[in-house]
């Protein structure tokens, strides 16, 4: 079985959890990457349904590793709370968990930082989770931060602490004219977070090398989408990461060798939760009909996502920055009642037609979609467990998004469930 990175292709929560929770069953290891509690992951497995937004997704299959990596930006009160809530439910953690000693945590001036300087930009603002993500990764890269390692050692989290305090409290005091945070009470409570984290914490990358030589299955699963990537994406409206898949790299510590496929999970339509361009959004019935069947709600924010037709552009864009070898087409039961269904195409620009997202927002708002009306199923195709199966419609529907994708399916999903799944070609 090959090494696989799975990414989302769109503006993220294309169901990359629902994906990466089935391919869980091929593999022994599974390590985030990049992001943080940004994320939220839902996996439904039987009755119970569980949002993850630092733990991997494959914790829910007994004997797999599951390893938060260091490219990941670590907040240990929200890792602890998902530990705490997996043993309540009676999953067992115990030597399955794996936090990189060098990814970096989140810190409370983060948390405060992203949330002032959203509140400050007003109309401008990203619209971010304020879990604290753009601050921390902008810390590593000023090499203020602080680190999952530095939490067992009080010689090591006392002075990196203090130093990142004084830059953030002097930012909050100036900037924002809010109150700083003392640093005493803080130190203290991350050593108790050290403390009870320790078991879990180690060298991710030795662990990873190891098991490559000894020919483990490696998921590497990627947070947010393409879209939202820092340098692919629709910057500034954008995560503090590098989300597609050479991020996977590096975030791990693998070289990229290690990697054998990678899979572009795709909604059947278009997503997207906070600020910034969306050509294909539909501001209308249509689109409160997508949010209301599709349960379009933000995992970690609860805001209403926004929702338009697929959007082609999009996934090539993906396609060619993260080399996809195959797409996962995902909520595809979501369309059942659709009496027409419409794919953007391509886009018009100043009378010329463009094939690929554009880099520039001024750009990406000269775009027009084309759109391109198909003739929806009208059908449940939540029993289908085959290609075969599926609706005429529904067939032609998924076989044009992989014609102007340019790259094949190699799973569609029908349900939540792990069984409401039909794969077709994943080799
Ligand atoms: P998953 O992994 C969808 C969006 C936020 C905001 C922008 C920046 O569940 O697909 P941030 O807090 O990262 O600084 O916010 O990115 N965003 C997501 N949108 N799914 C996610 O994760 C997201 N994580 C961040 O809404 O627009
Ligand atoms: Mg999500």
């Amino acid at each position: 079985m090959p090494n696989r990175v799975i990414v989302g292709s769109q503006w993220g929560d294309e169901g990359k959890a629902k994906i990466v929770d089935f391919l869980t069953l091929y593999a022994d290891i599974i390590v985030r990457f990049q992001g943080g509690a940004n994320a939220g992951h839902t996996v439904k497995a039987g009755d119970q349904e569980f949002i993850f937004h630092l733990i991997p997704s494959g914790i829910m299959h007994e004997n797999k590793v599951c390893i938060i990596g260091n490219g990941v930006v670590f907040d240990p009160k929200q890792a602890i709370l998902e530990i705490k809530d997996l043993e309540k439910k009676n999953i067992s953690v115990e030597n399955r968990i794996l936090i990189a000693e060098n990814a970096h945590i989140v810190l409370p001036w983060h948390i405060a930082s992203d949330k002032l300087k959203e509140a400050k930009a007003g109309k401008s603002a990203i619209g971010t989770t304020g879990r604290g993500i753009g601050p921390c990764y902008s810390d590593k890269v000023n090499r203020l931060g602080v680190r999952v390692g530095d939490l067992l050692d009080i010689k090591e989290l006392k002075p990196r602490v203090e130093a990142l305090s004084q830059f953030r409290n002097e930012e909050f005091e100036k900037m924002f004219g809010a109150e700083p945070i003392d640093p005493g009470p803080i130190i203290e409570e991350y050593l108790e977070f050290g403390k009870q984290l320790k078991p879990y914490i180690c060298d991710t990358v030795s662990y990873l090398y190891d098991a490559l030589k000894a020919k483990k299955q490696i998921i590497f699963e990627g947070a947010q989408g393409t879209i939202l990537d820092v340098d692919h994406g629709t910057y500034p409206f954008v995560t503090s990461s590098n989300t597609v898949a050479g991020s996977a790299s590096c975030g791990s510590g693998v070289g990229p060798t290690a990697i054998d496929q990678v899979i572009g999970v795709v909604k059947a339509y278009t997503t997207r939760v906070g600020n910034g361009p969306f050509p294909t959004e539909l501001s209308n019935e249509i689109g409160e009909e997508l949010r209301k069947i599709g349960g379009e709600f933000g995992a970690t924010t609860g805001r209403p996502r926004r929702c338009g037709w697929f959007d082609a552009p999009v996934v090539r864009k993906a396609a060619a920055v993260n080399g996809l070898t195959h797409l996962a087409i995902t909520k595809l039961d979501v369309l059942d009642t659709f009496k027409e269904i419409k794919i953007c195409t391509n886009y018009k620009m100043e009378g010329k037609e463009l094939q690929t997202f554009p880099n520039g927002l001024t750009q990406v708002d000269l775009c027009e979609p084309v759109y391109e009306t198909l003739p929806g199923w009208e059908c449940s195709t939540a029993k289908c467990r085959s290609w075969s199966e599926l609706p005429p419609n529904a067939q032609k529907y998924l076989t044009r998004i992989s014609e102007l994708a340019g790259v094949k399916i190699g799973m569609i999903s029908i349900g939540a469930k792990r069984d409401e799944s039909i794969v077709l070609d994943i080799n």
